[in-house]
């Protein structure tokens, strides 16, 4: 059975890690957490039982992969399940040059029939959802005919939901970074998609940072993906998860902050540096005076004090915010 997708945190490489998705789910009960990328490399020859490793209360939790041979997508997509994950998702969006090298991320649009026999292969070695997180297009390749083609090709492979950041990518001259803000944002593609195809789930990702914007592509869309702007600025999880019609939450950031901080007590206790940990709470009092220099006393404090949770509340008496 496939997830509600309305509501979900974009996979990011380095920040959504285990730690992060843990200190969001405290945050929402029911948006879909991503891990990040997992190379099927990584997976295949690394340290497995390290990078399939997350808290069950991240449930429900997407695996995302990188790769495009259709037997390594699949081994990968059985060891997922196996591990308990709720869906497997591919990433055909992804412009980097490691990426392209490897033959796989956002240059897979060009190659839809291999993206399909990944998709296929993929189902036939788990029951659980398999789906693609893409751009619009690449390069030159960028009108909506070639998108829907990609669209329309996975769909038939059985692919059911579509995750479209609603830009295209430049595969040369431009960093990972800078491909997530110069290509300018196309809504009307996943506007379009969903309107031809109405059966398929539609998650509109890129640009999103608003309450009213999330609310306005849920017009036409099944669901909004966020990164950046969940990273910058996590409550603004709550805010959504609470406007977007789940069961309202009523917990404030100081619940969400003790909780986290018995979560980095017991992460020390295996060996985990706090400097590590704190990394997806930086943003947490976002907008309040303050906030500025609680991000930075943690920056600095917790690399020096690398067992001391003191340093949380510490920093947290830097904040001008009363629950
Ligand atoms: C630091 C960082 C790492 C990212 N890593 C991934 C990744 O591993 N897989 C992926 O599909 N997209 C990745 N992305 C792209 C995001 O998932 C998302 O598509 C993009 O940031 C646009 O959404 P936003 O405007 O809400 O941030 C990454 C983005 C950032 C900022």
């Amino acid at each position: 059975m496939s997830l509600n997708h309305r509501l979900s945190v974009a996979p990011m490489l380095d920040w959504t890690d285990r730690h992060c998705r843990y200190f969001h789910r405290l945050i929402s009960s029911d948006i879909v957490l991503y891990t990040e990328m997992i190379t099927t490399g990584a997976l295949l020859h690394g340290d497995r039982t390290d990078l399939l490793a997350y808290d069950p209360s991240e449930h429900p939790v997407v695996i995302q992969l990188g790769g495009s041979n259709p037997e390594d997508l699949a081994v990968c997509a059985k060891m997922a399940e196996d591990a308990g994950y709720d869906e497997v998702n591919i990433n055909i969006g992804c412009p980097s040059d490691r990426v392209q090298s490897g033959r796989f991320g956002a240059c897979l649009m060009r190659e839809p029939e291999l993206v399909a026999e990944c998709v296929q292969t993929m189902r036939r070695a788990v029951t659980i959802p398999v789906t693609l997180k893409t751009r619009i297009g690449v390069d030159n390749d960028a009108d909506y005919d070639f998108f829907k083609r990609f669209v329309r090709i996975n769909r038939d492979a059985g692919c059911k939901t579509f995750i479209v950041h609603a830009r295209k990518a430049l595969l040369k001259g431009l960093s990972p970074k800078q491909n997530r803000s110069i290509p300018p944002l196309q809504y009307h593609f996943p506007e379009q998609i969903k309107a031809e195809f109405p059966d398929l789930t539609v998650v509109v990702n890129g640009g999103i940072d608003t309450v009213q914007k999330a609310q306005n592509h849920l017009q036409y869309a099944d669901g909004v993906m966020i990164g950046r702007a969940f990273w910058n600025a996590p409550w603004l999880i709550r805010d959504m998860h609470n406007a977007l019609g789940f069961k309202p939450l009523q917990t404030n950031r100081d619940d969400i902050l003790s909780a986290y901080q018995d979560y980095c007590v017991q992460m020390m206790d295996q060996g985990l540096s706090l400097h590590w940990l704190i990394r997806p709470i930086l943003g947490l009092f976002h907008g309040f005076p303050g906030s500025k220099k609680w991000k930075s006393y943690l920056v600095t404090e917790a690399p020096k004090r690398k067992n001391d949770i003191r340093v949380l509340s510490e920093a947290r008496s830097i904040v001008d915010y009363v629950s």
